[in-house]
């Protein structure tokens, strides 16, 4: 494409031109071998053919599926190895006739390490030459065990693996196609989220976009306080506890007052943090003792949906927002979630016998003070990701039932804090999408983006139908690196029972924060174009909604 110019560049830029072409690569370890760093070590290079798949099988805890219906692509496995740890790479890289000239990494998931072959094999759908860390460890998301005694693998885990491989990725890329990428993205959600944002404040030059959904970016107070809520709702309260069959009527009460509130009664809460609620309504009274809350455990209702503080009063972790459910995380009748109680005992503790029945609020000060594998993400100057022309889209489900949607919000207002004269929409967005549950799926709102992790059964990648900046968030951060097309808005998609991509039941903008989408009062309330995005308000966390 670029040969009838070539006679008339300069010496040095013919130079490198043909110096390019030269270095490309066939998919061989030997071809890749002398263009790698001598402390990696290359495992394979495969070649995978159109409609072939490829993965790690079992021996991959957190991500044993493989990617499937590929195009034509090399995949290459490679481990990188430094003085006292190691962690494995992978990267997909399409033929020729598919590659957008882009690098698109992925994250992982909780505390899980292992390659994300299956969200590789999404990107790689789109043209991207994507790529996976295995972050310097093998375990399922919910398993934290690997890190007792294991200072370096928690590094690894916490921002150290991620880097590495964004550079030696970036390598394998120019290496075989000849030339680097023209551009660097980032897409994922959950612990991915939180290593996207990692990414941005450590290392603001590895991607010109990034895309960060559900982040637990501050995991010595998330953890901490899923601890506490499991302890507050435990059968040994007694009265206190919240029997789960009221999990239920407790979420149709919530829907009930505070769906209407937002000017839609739609089955969607829009806009949870403006809803006056009143749990008296839950109450039991001297007629009626069945389906309803006895006083003690309306307190417990309370606690669970107010700011938790420690004993003086310091704020320390953000509720779930209302219509986001309490039952999956409290209702254990033995113990809290190991969700919280792996990482106290693993991570901040460094024993695996630690008896979660001596936990206070002097843990979460401990925690601090460790800050386990450097992983929180709270260096909240970004002004030098912002300052080499970087942007972030940030986004979360408000019915996020694992990590407090109000944790973003607060990640926002920290960010505005620490960059006072800075317009942080030039270069940093967030989306909160009603309804939406831990980085997917909904009871009735549209919440499809094509996000990290977000899949639809019959479709391998993007939006069917739809595949443009304006409904698949991988598009939009393109276009506004690429084309300076800032997001406005998304517009979120629900598939027939979130599985069939040929059938659109509802779409509907979700605004750039804090800006809300609003019916416009007539036609199809599920056709995004009868929605706009109207002015909002700041939310400010702390802000306890029930408190006493
Ligand atoms: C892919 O493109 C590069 C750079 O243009 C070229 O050197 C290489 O031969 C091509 N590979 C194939 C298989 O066509
Ligand atoms: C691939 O490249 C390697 C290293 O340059 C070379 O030894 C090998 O013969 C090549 N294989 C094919 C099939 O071209
Ligand atoms: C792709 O592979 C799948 C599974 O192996 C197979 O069912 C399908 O027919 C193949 N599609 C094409 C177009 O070859
Ligand atoms: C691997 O070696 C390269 C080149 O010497 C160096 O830049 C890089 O930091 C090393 N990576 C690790 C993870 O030690
Ligand atoms: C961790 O190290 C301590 C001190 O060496 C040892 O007692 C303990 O058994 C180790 N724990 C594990 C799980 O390896
Ligand atoms: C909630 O109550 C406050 C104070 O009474 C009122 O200003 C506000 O409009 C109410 N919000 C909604 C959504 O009804
Ligand atoms: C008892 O109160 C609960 C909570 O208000 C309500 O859902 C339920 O329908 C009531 N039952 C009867 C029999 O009135
Ligand atoms: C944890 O401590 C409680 C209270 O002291 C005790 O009853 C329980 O047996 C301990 N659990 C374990 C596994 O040691
Ligand atoms: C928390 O527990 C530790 C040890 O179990 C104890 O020393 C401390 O006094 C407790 N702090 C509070 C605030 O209860
Ligand atoms: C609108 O979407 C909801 C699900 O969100 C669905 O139940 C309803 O049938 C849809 N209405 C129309 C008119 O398509």
């Amino acid at each position: 494409m670029r040969t009838s110019s070539v006679f008339t560049v300069s010496c040095t830029l013919l130079v490198s031109y043909i110096h390019n072409v030269a270095a490309a690569l066939n998919c061989s370890k030997a071809a890749f071998v002398p263009h790698l760093p001598a402390n990696t070590t290359i495992l394979s290079a495969t070649v995978v053919a159109s409609n072939g798949s490829y993965g790690g099988g079992s021996q991959d805890k957190d991500f044993p599926k493989s990617a499937t219906g590929l195009p034509a692509l090399c995949a290459v496995q490679l481990h990188v190895n430094q003085e006292h740890s190691s962690y494995m790479v992978g990267v997909f890289l399409p033929s020729n006739a598919t590659y957008n000239g882009r690098f698109m990494t992925t994250g992982n998931t909780g505390f899980g390490g292992g390659i994300n072959w299956p969200a590789m094999g999404t990107f790689v759908q789109y043209g991207f030459a994507s790529m996976s860390t295995g972050s310097g460890h093998n375990s399922g998301a919910g398993d934290a065990s690997w890190a007792i005694n294991n200072t370096e693998a928690l590094t690894d885990w916490g921002y150290r693996a991620m880097h590495g491989s964004v550079v030696v990725a970036k390598e394998i890329v120019a290496a075989y196609y000849g030339s680097s990428a023209q551009y660097s993205y980032y897409s994922a959600c959950s612990g991915g989220g939180r290593q996207g944002l990692k990414e941005v404040q450590l290392y603001p030059e590895d991607f010109d976009g990034v895309v960060a959904g559900s982040p637990p970016w501050w995991l010595t107070h998330l953890h901490t306080w899923v601890v506490q809520i499991g302890m507050w709702n435990l059968p040994e309260s007694g009265k206190n506890r919240i029997p789960p069959y009221m999990f239920l009527p407790i979420k149709h009460e919530i829907y009930r007052q505070c769906d209407p509130q937002d000017g839609q009664t739609d089955g969607i809460i829009s806009d949870p943090y403006s809803c006056n609620f009143s749990s008296a309504a839950l109450a039991c009274s001297s007629t009626n003792s069945t389906n309803c809350l006895h006083p003690a455990a309306l307190d417990t209702l309370n606690t669970l949906y107010s700011d938790w503080r420690d004993p003086s009063g310091n704020f320390l972790f953000p509720p779930f927002a209302l219509g986001a459910d309490y039952s999956g995380l409290t209702k254990s009748t033995s113990a809290p979630s190991g969700f919280g109680t792996d990482f106290v005992a693993d991570m901040v503790m460094n024993d695996a016998n630690w008896n979660w029945t001596t936990f206070n609020t002097s843990i979460v000060e401990k925690a601090d003070r460790l800050n386990p594998g450097g992983a929180n993400a709270d260096d909240f100057d970004l002004s030098s990701f912002q300052s080499r022309g970087g942007k972030l889209i940030h986004y979360h489900g408000l019915s996020d039932s694992l990590i407090p949607a109000g944790s973003s919000i607060l990640f926002r207002e920290k960010v505005a804090e620490a960059m006072r004269s800075t317009s942080l929409d030039d270069f940093y967005r967030m989306f909160l999408i009603p309804g939406m549950g831990h980085c997917r799926n909904s009871d009735l709102a549209p919440w499809y983006i094509a996000g990290g992790g977000q899949t639809i059964a019959s479709s391998s990648h993007s939006v069917p139908g739809f595949s443009d900046a304006q409904h698949d968030v991988v598009l939009a951060i393109m276009d506004w690196v690429e084309k300076g097309d800032a997001p406005d808005s998304l517009i979120a998609t629900k598939f027939l029972d979130d599985k069939d991509s040929t059938k659109v039941v509802n779409q509907r903008p979700i605004c750039a924060y804090p800006s809300q989408a609003q019916y416009v009062g007539s036609g199809n309330m599920n056709e995004s174009s009868n929605w706009a995005c109207q002015a909002g308000k700041s939310i400010s966390i702390p802000e306890a909604k029930l408190g006493h």
